[in-house]
């Protein structure tokens, strides 16, 4: 799984070890990679012997010579980050989760919902003018990179430096990242602290409305202090801009990938998308899924279909394999909007983890999706120009590009 060739379109390797080693210790990561959907939700509901406890140990386990230089440049040129919720146990896990549900409850959402269509528009009206565009540079990163950061404060002519730094810092967490790769991705990292930190200090004394300002001072209940600055470091960096754009700009770029695949669903799409969104962007996210696989760490020897997972071994849950279980879903590679528990699947995770913005995610695909198809009469790819290459990682699965050309039926 960390061969570049495999990871570029990993679902026939999947299929193998579902069928032939559900519980795979790989012997170049030293991970247990489980692939199976009932193993898979098995694990993320049960925290108790499938930890998330300091994932970030993962890294530096990997290679330990790296982890340690990122270590010593975090602490002499910026902060060492913090543990992100999603590298917590209850009862930590659950008092900082409180926070993060009232942020991204659904009348909050409802509420910015014109702000995403308006988002949308925007984007959509240079594109439409064109009748052609990379879809990834200029609407599926775009769009949830301008949501996140109106509602974390940032400055609009910000934000592609804050995504420069995210998506570079991110690299490390690919696990393919080379020597050169690995220090500019800490560089990057130390720079968006560098920027953000001074943010924080100003909404202390000078409080806005904003989801940063609620984060930077509201006080967690049980800890009876708001987070310190190498906590919200850590939990704008990786869980607000990078949880909140990537994943969302992935399955833009993909679900249009998908659109252009199937193509007689353009129609039922285009006649009732109130009908038929919702099932596209389920079948998106269980088809190609964003986050490919997560970690938990062992607690204890134990069993799962036949293998035993040591106390304290690395288990990588590959959410992308369980997604296409054959064991789980009809024709499991075929998008199917008729199908029967569209949202069965597990892109977002199962368990205490549940991604805290699927209800954003969900509103932004929908109206990603729903701008563009209510202005074209047909979409095709762009002749001679796609690759249909993804970014290098373990991780996460995303387009790096993707041109296609359309008739209008009407302007913005
Ligand atoms: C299509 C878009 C998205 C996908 C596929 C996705 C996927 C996931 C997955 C699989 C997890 C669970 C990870 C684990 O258990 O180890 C997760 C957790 C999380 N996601 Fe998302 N996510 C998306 C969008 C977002 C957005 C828009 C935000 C916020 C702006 C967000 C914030 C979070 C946070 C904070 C967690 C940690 C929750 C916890 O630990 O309790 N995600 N996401």
């Amino acid at each position: 799984l960390l061969d570049p060739q495999t990871i570029e379109c990993p679902y026939d390797f999947y299929a193998n070890l579902r069928a032939q080693a559900p519980v795979f210790l790989d012997p170049i990561s030293g991970f247990y990679v489980v692939s199976r959907f009932d193993d898979v939700r098995e694990i993320l509901r049960d925290p108790a012997t499938y930890s998330s406890d300091d994932l970030q140990l993962i890294y530096a386990q990997i290679n330990r010579k790296q982890a340690m230089r990122a270590a010593m440049a975090f602490t002499r040129r910026g902060w060492l980050p913090a543990r992100t919720i999603i590298a917590r146990n209850d009862p930590a896990h659950r008092e900082l989760r409180i926070v993060f549900d009232r942020l991204f409850k659904s009348s909050r959402i409802a509420s910015i919902e014109p702000e995403i269509e308006q988002v949308a528009t925007k984007l959509m009206r240079p594109i439409l003018d064109k009748g052609h565009c990379d879809w990834v540079a200029e609407f599926a990163i775009p769009m949830p990179l301008l949501i996140i950061g109106k509602q974390m404060g940032a400055n609009e002519q910000d934000l592609f430096q804050i995504r420069q730094w995210i998506s570079a810092a991110a690299k490390r967490f690919g696990l393919m990242a080379n020597d050169e790769e690995f220090a500019q991705s800490v560089n990057s990292e130390i720079e968006a602290q560098h920027y953000f930190q001074p943010i924080f200090a100003r909404l202390r004394t000078t409080p806005d409305d904003t989801y940063l300002s609620e984060l930077v001072n509201t006080p967690i209940e049980e800890w009876a202090r708001p987070l310190d600055d190498r906590e919200l470091l850590a939990e704008i960096i990786w869980d607000f801009f990078g949880a909140g754009s990537e994943t969302t700009t992935s399955a833009l770029a993909s679900g249009m990938m998908l659109l252009i695949q199937n193509l007689e669903i353009l129609l039922r799409l285009k006649a009732d998308p109130g009908r038929w969104l919702k099932p596209f962007i389920e079948e998106i996210l269980r088809l190609e899924s964003p986050i490919q696989g997560t970690y938990r760490i062992a607690t204890r020897d134990v069993s799962l279909n036949g293998t035993t997972i040591p106390k304290n071994a690395i288990v990588n849950v590959r959410i992308g394999a369980a997604n296409r279980d054959e064991g789980r879903f009809e024709r499991p590679d075929a998008l199917d909007l008729d199908r029967d528990h569209l949202s069965m699947h597990m892109a977002f995770g199962a368990g205490i983890h549940y991604c805290a913005g699927s209800a954003l995610a969900r509103r932004e695909l929908f109206w990603g999706f729903k701008t563009f198809l209510a202005r074209i009469g047909s979409v095709r790819f762009a002749p001679n120009k796609n690759d249909f290459a993804h970014g290098r990682s373990y991780i996460l699965r995303s387009l790096n590009e993707l041109h296609i050309e359309f008739d209008c039926e009407s302007s913005v």
